[in-house]
């Protein structure tokens, strides 16, 4: 049993690996690249993306959200850009959900699936699907603080520099390569509230600089380290 969960991660590790090194994002035929966004509540990030890229590099053709009631639906309708809700309790299971979400983007054309503040975990059928093409914006410097209320993390750490990280999604929490990081010093930071208010104009650069990169297809694994994600001008 012990050998052969070995060879399967070990199977999914080199799989893993050949997608980064072959990494062929962004649009070939020069026109905008076909995006999703899944979002869970506020949605400022997915109102940096309408504000900058949408429309431009990119067209947000589908928001998924995993919560009726989430205000970032409302910035989509405003852009006349389709939303869907997708409820985990309408569904058997996660991975029902998953399928249903990943089968409506599929219909869209989606190319690029971007995560802004969504709070579930895909299930790695959902991954495979748009394998080497879901990213997401996290609030720490990753390694350090992966995972739900990574702020508070950092505060109760003690840290004094603080930043967001922009990355691959793979299986693991906050564990995919990273596409690019940003700090700030806040050394005397003590509250959530003030961090996140530093943080929220560097992820609203970051995650539009980012999804950007993808749609030129500047984007590729160093062949000589696949977790060293190279950005072409
Ligand atoms: C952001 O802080 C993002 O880093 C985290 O969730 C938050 C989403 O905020 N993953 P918003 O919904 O985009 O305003």
């Amino acid at each position: 049993m012990e050998g052969n969960m070995g060879r399967l991660k070990h199977a999914r590790a080199l799989a893993y690996v050949s997608w980064l090194t072959s990494l062929s994002s962004g649009s070939v035929s020069g026109e905008p690249l076909p995006i999703a966004v899944l979002v869970s509540g506020t949605g400022t990030n997915l109102q940096a993306l309408l504000d900058t890229v949408h429309g431009r590099e990119v067209e947000i053709v589908a928001v998924a959200c995993d919560s009726p009631d989430a205000p970032a639906l409302e910035r989509a309708a405003r852009f006349g850009v389709p939303a869907a809700v997708f409820e985990r309790s309408a569904y058997a299971d996660r991975e029902s959900r998953d399928v249903a979400m990943a089968d409506w983007l599929t219909e869209r054309g989606v190319r690029l699936v971007v995560l802004a503040g969504y709070m579930a975990l895909l299930c790695p059928s959902f991954l495979e699907r748009f394998e080497g093409a879901v990213i997401n914006v996290h609030p720490s410097l990753l390694p350090a603080f992966p995972g739900l209320r990574a702020i508070e993390q950092a505060l109760q750490y003690g840290v004094k520099v603080f930043g967001v990280t922009v990355h691959f999604v793979d299986a693991g929490v906050d564990s995919g390569p990273v596409i690019l990081q940003r700090a700030i010093e806040l050394p005397d930071a003590r509250d959530p509230d003030e961090v996140l208010a530093a943080l929220r104009p560097i992820e609203h650069s970051l995650l539009p600089e980012a999804v950007r990169l993808f749609a030129r297809g500047s984007l590729r694994g160093d062949p000589d380290n696949p977790r060293r994600i190279v950005c072409e001008p």
